[in-house]
């Protein structure tokens, strides 16, 4: 057999994963990668341990004028015709498979400044609150945001992952802020305190693998050993609140159990040291 599968479990649902045996890495290091390369600055907050926290950003009226700015962008991609009433939550109503593959390829490199106003006050309520300092991602060729759009029932979602493999998110935070969907079965699934899992205890494929034929860029992380199930929670996040984690965190796998497009804005600012 070429082929090693796991089930994953969220929200009582089971998903096979399947991926090829020769598509694993072995790892044997004895430290975690957050430990020995991820920001100091993020070490000494009060969350560092769960590895994740959930911070009061926006109220309702701004929470309300972020979806709209959301749904005004999505109307000029996609070429809607304004009088159409578009929301971003009945966002997979109005697109073909054919169309969501197309748009997604644009929206997973935006150009921050569009949404200039939203990050500005999220990136000034964690300064603030966690005393952090963000500057220019030199390992990147300009900042990105991504707005992600994940449409109910369907498999756009990434696999359980850790952003922190690629070296230019080492010294970041995910910043993760949820604009559209059903809160209560899914927001963005993780587990917590997974950052300090030592390498020798994952098993985890090589970038460019592919997870039940699908390819991702990102390493897959298949299985935590010794663990029947990877222990994902879905956090529950209010509207206006955003979601902060380390990006060794494990997380992902954001199946959409619910009726709406969720719609998700994401952000991983470097941390001053
Ligand atoms: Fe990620």
């Amino acid at each position: 057999m070429n082929y090693i599968s796991t089930n994953l479990k969220l929200n009582n649902k089971t998903f096979k994963l399947k991926i090829n045996k020769k598509d694993i890495l072995s790892k044997n290091q004895k430290y975690s990668l957050a430990e020995k390369f991820g920001s100091s600055k993020l070490k000494s907050l009060d969350w560092y341990g769960d590895g994740y926290a959930i911070v009061d950003v926006f109220n309702k009226k701004e929470h309300d004028k972020n979806i709209l700015k959301i749904s005004t962008e999505l109307i000029k991609m996609l070429k809607i015709d304004k009088k159409k009433n578009f929301k971003v939550q009945k966002y997979h109503e109005m697109v073909s498979d054919n169309e969501h593959t197309k748009l997604i390829k644009k929206t997973r490199e935006i150009d921050p400044k569009i949404f200039n106003q939203i990050k500005d006050k999220i990136y000034k309520v964690i300064n603030k609150k966690y005393n952090l300092k963000f500057e220019r991602n030199l390992k990147l060729k300009k900042e990105i945001c991504i707005l992600r759009l994940n449409r109910p029932g369907k498999q756009d979602m990434n696999p359980p992952h850790r952003d922190g493999y690629i070296k230019s998110w080492s010294k970041c935070v995910n910043i993760w802020y949820m604009t559209s969907g059903c809160r209560k079965t899914s927001s963005l699934p993780l587990v917590p305190k997974s950052h300090l899992l030592t390498e020798n205890k994952i098993l985890v494929t090589k970038p460019k693998s592919k997870m039940n034929g699908i390819k991702y860029h990102v390493p897959i992380i298949f299985k935590i050993l010794k663990k029947k199930n990877i222990p994902f929670l879905i956090p529950k996040i209010k509207p206006g609140q955003v979601l902060i984690f380390s990006p060794y965190l494990i997380h992902g796998f954001g199946y959409n159990f619910g009726l709406n497009t969720r719609s998700a804005i994401e952000l991983r600012p470097k941390i001053k040291e």
